[in-house]
């Protein structure tokens, strides 16, 4: 597996991560098996997907105890990435970002995880409530305390100010901007895929330019561009994908020509499959970009940490941008 390094720390990883979140949250619970996924994660440190992407609040917390159990036994392998700032009520999710209450989410997570470090601690969500300083300078001590080694901040669900004509990622980079200013920011965490591309325009370049690393989240596109999701299928009601707007029997039968466009491309890539080169896509937008793709199966982590090993053409990169985006959206 190709290495890849994380921000102005240069903390190496495998180039592909793997996204725990499938394993205990957003996806059907029915399908979530705990030894599954223990294998899933074993398989994933076999094949050098070091990159371990949780969060305090998948599960809630059972995702982080499902890791720790691993890690346990296996810590020296894996980068450790978990998340806080984001707390999960009966029927709602909110933000706190108040400082006491991030030290003792990252105690919380370390004895979850079974470790005495996180490699990357990251803020799940802004707290409008707190300055965004006060909440980065407290994660900031934990850096200083030797808690967490990097500090890695997420954007993804990012939202353009229509009336205000900005851009999805302009409120995200003044915010990464006044952060910057208090400790330094070692990974950006949002969605990048092939139809999701907004991240390009300014928010991959800001990190870049820095040495920043970025995270891309959601690189197969909830699944959808591994082509293995038949259209309208259905989705349990406790899968997010079951309000989801690209998700609708509609859009994923107007979303096809995206898949088509990747098969095309695996083609021309002996037996590759379409998710290997929506990751490969994502994987040549930067050296500082590791795509997270989530899943609890064994096989799946397989098949996704040999997507490093494909070589898109110029020509493949053209054909692949020139493929619709998304229709169906959030906003
Ligand atoms: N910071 C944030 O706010 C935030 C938000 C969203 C996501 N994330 C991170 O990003 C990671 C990735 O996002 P995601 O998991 O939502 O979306 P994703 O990686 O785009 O897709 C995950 C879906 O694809 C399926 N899948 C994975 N590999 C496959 C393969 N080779 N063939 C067919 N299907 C495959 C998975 O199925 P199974 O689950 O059945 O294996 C799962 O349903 C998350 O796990 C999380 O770590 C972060």
């Amino acid at each position: 597996m190709e290495r890849r390094t994380i921000g102005a720390a240069a903390l190496g990883v495998g180039a592909v991560g793997l996204g725990c979140m499938p394993m205990s949250w957003a996806y059907s619970s029915s399908e979530q098996h705990g030894v599954t996924s223990l294998r899933a994660v074993h398989t994933a440190l076999d094949a050098g997907v070091s990159l371990l992407d949780t969060a305090d609040m998948y599960g809630p917390f059972t995702n982080e105890l499902l890791l720790g159990r691993v890690l346990k036994e296996r810590r020296e392998e894996a980068f450790v990435s978990t998340k806080c700032g984001l707390l999960v009520g009966d029927q709602h999710i909110v933000a706190n970002g108040r400082p006491g209450y991030v030290h003792r989410a990252c105690d919380a997570s370390l004895r979850r995880l079974q470790t005495d470090t996180i490699d990357l601690y990251q803020l799940h969500r802004a707290d409008p409530e707190v300055p965004i300083e006060e909440t980065w300078g407290a994660m900031a001590e934990l850096v200083t305390a030797g808690k967490v080694r990097a500090l890695g901040f997420c954007a993804v669900g990012a939202r353009a100010d229509r009336r205000a004509g900005t851009g999805i990622h302009d409120g995200t980079i003044r915010q990464l901007e006044r952060v910057q200013q208090v400790f330094p920011v070692g990974a950006v965490q949002a969605e990048l895929s092939v139809w999701s591309r907004e991240a390009l325009a300014t928010l991959l370049p800001w990190c870049e330019t820095r040495g920043i690393g970025f995270l891309a989240a959601m690189p197969l596109g909830n699944g959808y561009l591994t082509g293995a999701l038949t259209t309208g299928g259905g989705f349990e009601p406790d899968d997010v994908r079951a309000r989801h707007p690209r998700f609708t029997a509609d859009m994923m039968a107007a979303n096809q020509p995206i898949v088509a466009g990747l098969r095309r491309v695996a083609r021309r890539h002996g037996s590759a499959t379409p998710g290997q080169i929506a990751l490969a896509w994502v994987l040549a937008q930067g050296r500082h970009v590791v795509p997270v793709p989530g899943t609890k199966k064994p096989h799946w982590v397989t098949e996704n940490a040999c997507a490093s090993a494909l070589e898109l053409t110029e020509h493949d990169l053209a054909e692949i941008g020139a493929l619709p985006t998304a229709r169906g959206s959030w906003d």
